[in-house]
């Protein structure tokens, strides 16, 4: 598959002198056309600062990012963001469907094509007959399909979400997650998902990228080997969806804060006791990996 997405030594600072927080340091991996990957980071690590760069709302400090081949300074046209609060993201006087159809005004299509490809977003969402609702008649897991189906209806090279289903229900959170999933294989859509919550990371994920505490850097870049077919149920309790959530847990468990501003010898210091941690974690993990397929049988 060709490269979607590629990030490059990225670093971002917010301020600058004894105030200045270094909140994402020398960051670089990649995102195949087609993939769904996850991060999945602590609270404050500078997850959502990470997105804002990729998504060119805010400049790195250093470093770069590459959409299709193309540097990203400014947004993408072809680039689209889901967050998490939907009842600030859509627009309370416009109908559902005035709402999908409104990004795809900057785009060169007639009217009518455009109310098609709303139509056409909105089906693929399950919600068919809302276009003519306004968003405050909806249910809260309603709306955030409806800022899906706006993501979806521009046709993005990339999607980004910043943990889209952070404020649903629990179940409302296991229908979103299988949605986008479904959504994702039959538009082939590639996704930068962020999300602090381990099961969904795996769940969701054909890849699972971990953050360390903040500054944000990369931990591990974990395959999900688990079928394309997932269910809520099955797939939660096999053994390789335990194994994996347990790696997370520990990854994301064992790996020290980065100071902020190091000097060169305290860089080492770091290094030095994240690798050993490392060795722990990995030998942990294999241990674990190891039990819980036995256990399987
Ligand atoms: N505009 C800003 N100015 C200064 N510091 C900021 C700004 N935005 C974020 N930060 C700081 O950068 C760090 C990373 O913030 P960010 O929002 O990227 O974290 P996050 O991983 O998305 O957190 P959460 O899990 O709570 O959503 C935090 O310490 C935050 O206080
Ligand atoms: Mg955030």
């Amino acid at each position: 598959m060709p490269t979607m997405l590629e990030v490059t030594g990225l670093n971002h600072r917010y301020g600058s002198g004894d105030g200045a927080h270094v909140a994402v340091k020398d960051l670089s991996f990649s995102v195949d056309a087609g993939q769904l990957a996850c991060i999945v980071g602590p609270s404050g690590c500078g997850k959502s600062t990470l997105l804002r760069c990729i998504a060119g709302l805010i400049p790195p400090t250093d470093g770069s990012v590459s959409l299709h081949g193309d540097a990203v300074n400014g947004v993408p046209d072809d680039l689209a963001v889901v967050f998490q609060d939907y009842s600030r993201s859509l627009f309370p006087w416009l109908t559902v469907a005035r709402n999908v159809e409104f990004p795809l005004r900057w785009r060169k299509l007639g009217k009518q094509e455009r109310a098609e490809r709303a139509q056409e977003a909105l089906d693929a969402v399950g919600l068919s007959g809302v276009g003519r609702k306004f968003p405050w008649q909806l249910s809260g897991g309603m709306q955030q399909r409806v800022s899906i189906a706006r993501a979806l209806a521009s046709k993005p090279a990339l999607l980004i979400m910043d943990e889209p289903f952070a404020s649903v229900d629990a179940q409302t959170r296991f229908e979103l997650e299988d949605l986008l999933r479904r959504v994702q294989r039959e538009q082939r859509t590639t996704i930068l998902l962020v999300t602090h919550d381990i099961d969904e990371s795996v769940y969701l994920g054909d890849r699972v990228l971990v953050l360390s505490k903040s500054p944000a850097t990369i931990v591990a870049d974990l395959p999900v080997d688990l079928p394309a077919d997932r269910d809520q149920i099955a797939t939660r309790e096999s053994a390789k969806f335990v194994a994996l959530r347990g790696e997370v847990a520990r990854l994301l468990q064992t790996v020290p804060a980065k100071q902020a501003a190091p000097e060169q010898q305290a860089d080492e210091d770091v290094a030095t006791a994240d690798a050993a941690e490392w060795t722990a974690t990995e030998e942990a993990a294999t241990e674990n990996a190891g039990s819980a397929k036995e256990t399987s049988h």
